[in-house]
């Protein structure tokens, strides 16, 4: 497995895989603190290329101040030992210094998308996000880039920056992978405390319960979103509710009926720790 640390060194390793052995990229950014979800989204990428490389890299454009960008867990070498196992070609850790030279004054910004969710309680986080994929996307120029339906507002933003900026890259969407009480894998987990790691689940029980009244016809959303509420204040009494949305799959904003394809979010704070979770409603 190749380390890479400069984007000179990946335009190089790329360009040798591309243009002289006409092999296919995959490519998986993460912020490192690697976990079995990222490693799923390792898994998809080998499947569908010929070689995988992964960004480890924690973008401070995407934490506002008073964020949690200093005490965001890291731990490369674990992160690379990870990566070996699961027979990732190239790992690139970018240094904050060659991504943000003095100077840098350049933003990517998808416009609408991010004004629900967790664009309205995270200003300037997406525009953060989608200015180092399209960084990382101009160095590695992958065929196919893979991201977590988690992070699902990520995820359609990132879709969208794709086509309107023809990237000409396959977005792939894996699956959100939990723990076996069904929270949703997270490099933040580790610093829940005991207490709130047991209350935790309730983010995914309060919203299958709500998927479940859907599947039986329900289609309101102030009933779905009563049910989430209910259920996150009952079961996770130390959680302090950020948001509980029901937006459209294609623009993010909120419907007062699901009738077409529909995404059911929460973000929810345990102390210090954010947790983020969302299910699909389509029939
Ligand atoms: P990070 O939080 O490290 O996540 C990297 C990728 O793993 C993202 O695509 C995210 O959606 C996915 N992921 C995280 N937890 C997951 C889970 N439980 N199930 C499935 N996928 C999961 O997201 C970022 O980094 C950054 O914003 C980044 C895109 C790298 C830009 O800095």
């Amino acid at each position: 497995m190749r380390v890479l640390e400069t984007a000179q060194q990946v335009r190089e390793w790329v360009k040798q895989l591309h243009a002289v052995h006409g092999l296919t990229i995959g490519f998986v950014p993460t912020m490192g603190s690697l976990h079995e979800a990222h490693l799923s989204l390792i898994d998809i990428s080998r499947q569908r290329t010929d070689k995988t490389i992964v960004s480890i890299f924690v973008n401070p454009a995407q934490f506002s101040p008073g964020e949690d960008f200093d005490s965001y867990p890291r731990d490369e070498e674990a992160d690379l030992e990870l990566c070996r196992e699961r027979g990732v070609d190239a790992v690139w850790l970018p240094s904050v210094d060659e991504m943000y030279p003095e100077g840098f004054s350049t933003y990517v910004e998808v416009e609408g998308l991010d004004t629900q969710l967790c664009g309205a309680s995270r200003p300037g986080h997406f525009r953060g996000v989608t200015t180092v994929v399209s960084k990382l996307f101009n160095v590695v120029q992958p065929d196919v880039a893979v991201f977590g339906r988690k992070d699902v507002q990520q995820a359609r933003i990132i879709q969208r920056m794709t086509y309107d900026l023809q990237f000409g890259i396959e977005i792939i969407l894996g699956d959100t992978l939990r723990e076996v009480d069904g929270l949703a894998m997270s490099s933040r987990n580790v610093r829940l405390t005991p207490e709130h790691r047991l209350e935790a689940p309730a983010l995914h029980q309060a919203l299958s319960e709500a998927s479940s009244q859907f599947q039986e016809g329900i289609n309101e959303a102030e009933r779905l979103l009563e049910t989430v509420r209910n259920r996150i204040k009952q079961d996770a009494p130390s959680g302090k509710i950020d948001y509980i949305q029901l937006v459209g799959w294609n623009d993010l904003q909120p419907v007062e009926h699901v009738d077409t394809k529909s995404l059911l979010a929460v973000a929810v704070r345990f102390g210090s720790v954010r947790l983020i979770d969302n299910i699909i409603l389509e029939k």
